[in-house]
C-alpha cells in the first residue's frame, strides 16, 4: 500500500515532530487536535524547529516553505476520512485512546492503517476497541522526533504483515531505524528506561542525591546525554507516570510502583518542561 496522505492527531510535542517529519518527505499531512489553539501550537513547534534549520543551513528557506505547505490542519477527526495511514498521538491514556479508536474504525477508509504513537499501552487493546484489528500497529516515535532515529514498531498478534510491513517501510523512508517488537507493555523502550527514571526519582525523595548531583551521575558515569530527571522533565511527568501505571498495572509487578514523589508533582501540576517546572525550573 502507497502512503500519501497521513493524518496525525495530537499536536503536542510529539505530533507535531511527527507531522514536521512526514512532511519532510513531501508527505501530504493533516494535523488534528481538540482546539485551534493546540493546532497553532503544534504549528509553532514544526515553524521554530525548521527555522532553526534554515539559520544552521541545513535547508534553504524554499524547502522550510514547501514543507509547512504539506501540513494541513483540522480539529475534526472526520476531515481524516482520506489518509491512508492515521497517527495518533494524544495523552497517555487508555480510555481516552480507546474511544478515539473506536471513533477512527468508524469515521476513516477501510484500508486505512490505525497507528499509535503510545508509550506503554499494548496495541491489542486500542486494536479490539477500533474494530479493525488487521489495520492497527504501534508505531512509536523517540522524543524528540526530528533528531532521534528510532522507531519501535510494534506488532500486536492481530496486525497484518501488509499494515506492519507498509509502516515499517514508511519509518525506513523517514530515513528512520525501525525495530519490530511484540506487544507487551512499555514495548522496549519504556519497559527499560522508565523504572531507571523511576528509581531516580526515589533516589530524589530518599535524600540520596539533589537532582543535579543524580543528573551528573549518569551523565558523567554512564554518558548519557541527559540525566534521568532532566529527561523525565523532558518527556513530561504526566507522561512517566502513565507509562508507570501502565507498566504497574499490567505486568503486576511491585516493582513497576510509581514513586510516590512523581505522583505528587503529577497532582501538583509539576509536569516538567510544559509547565516551567518539574524536577528544575524552565
Ligand atoms: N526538537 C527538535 N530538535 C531538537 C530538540 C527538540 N526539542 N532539542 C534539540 N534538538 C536538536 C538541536 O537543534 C540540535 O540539532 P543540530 O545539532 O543539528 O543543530 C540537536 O538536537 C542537538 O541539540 P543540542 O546541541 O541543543 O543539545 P544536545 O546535544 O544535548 O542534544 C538531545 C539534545 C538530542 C535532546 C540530547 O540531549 C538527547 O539525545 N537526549 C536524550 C533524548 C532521549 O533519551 N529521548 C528519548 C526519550 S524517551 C521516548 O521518547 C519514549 C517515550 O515513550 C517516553
Ligand atoms: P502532549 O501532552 O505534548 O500532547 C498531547 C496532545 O494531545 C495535546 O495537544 C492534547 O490537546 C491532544 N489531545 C488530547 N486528547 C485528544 C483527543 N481526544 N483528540 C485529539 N487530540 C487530543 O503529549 P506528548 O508528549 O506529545 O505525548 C503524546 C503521545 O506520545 C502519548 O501517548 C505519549 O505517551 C507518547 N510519547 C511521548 C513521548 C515523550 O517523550 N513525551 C515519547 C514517545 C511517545
Amino acid at each position: 500500500m502507497k502512503i500519501r496522505k497521513v493524518g496525525v492527531i495530537g499536536a503536542g510535542q510529539m505530533g507535531a515532530g511527527i507531522a514536521q517529519v512526514c512532511a519532510g518527505i513531501d508527505k501530504e499531512v493533516i494535523l488534528c487536535d481538540i482546539n485551534e489553539e493546540f493546532v497553532q501550537n503544534g504549528i509553532n513547534t514544526i515553524t521554530s524547529n525548521l527555522q532553526r534549520s534554515v539559520t544552521k543551513e541545513r535547508i534553504n528557506q524554499e524547502k522550510m516553505e514547501t514543507i509547512l505547505s504539506n501540513v494541513n490542519t483540522t480539529i475534526q477527526n472526520g476531515n481524516l476520512s482520506d489518509c491512508d495511514i492515521i497517527i495518533e498521538a494524544i495523552i497517555e491514556n487508555v480510555n481516552v485512546k480507546k474511544k478515539l479508536f473506536a471513533d477512527l474504525g468508524q469515521t476513516t477508509k477501510k484500508d486505512a492503517i490505525l497507528a499509535s504513537n503510545t508509550s506503554s499501552i499494548p496495541i491489542g487493546i486500542l486494536a479490539e476497541a477500533s474494530g479493525r484489528q488487521a489495520n492497527v500497529v504501534g508505531m512509536h516515535f523517540m522524543n524528540p522526533v526530528p533528531v532521534m532515529k528510532l522507531v519501535e514498531v510494534i506488532r500486536a498478534k492481530t496486525t497484518s504483515d501488509e499494515t506492519f510491513n507498509t509502516t515499517f517501510k514508511l519509518a525506513k523512508d523517514l530515513n528512520k531505524t525501525p525495530v519490530l517488537v511484540n506487544d507487551f507493555p512499555g514495548f522496549v523502550s519504556n519497559r527499560i528506561l522508565l523504572p531507571m527514571l523511576n528509581e531516580a526519582m526515589f533516589c530524589v525523595l530518599e535524600g540520596v542525591a539533589e537532582p543535579k548531583a543524580i543528573d551528573t551521575v549518569m551523565k558523567l558515569g554512564m554518558s548519557h546525554p541527559m540525566g534521568p530527571l532532566r529527561l523525565a522533565d523532558f518527556i513530561g511527568l504526566d507522561t512517566c507516570l502513565a507509562i508507570m501505571q501502565v507498566l504497574h498495572r499490567d505486568m503486576n509487578d511491585e516493582k513497576y510502583r510509581p514513586c510516590p514523589l512523581l505522583i505528587e508533582m503529577v497532582k501538583n501540576g509539576k509536569l516538567g518542561n510544559k509547565t516551567g517546572e518539574g524536577f528544575y525550573k524552565y
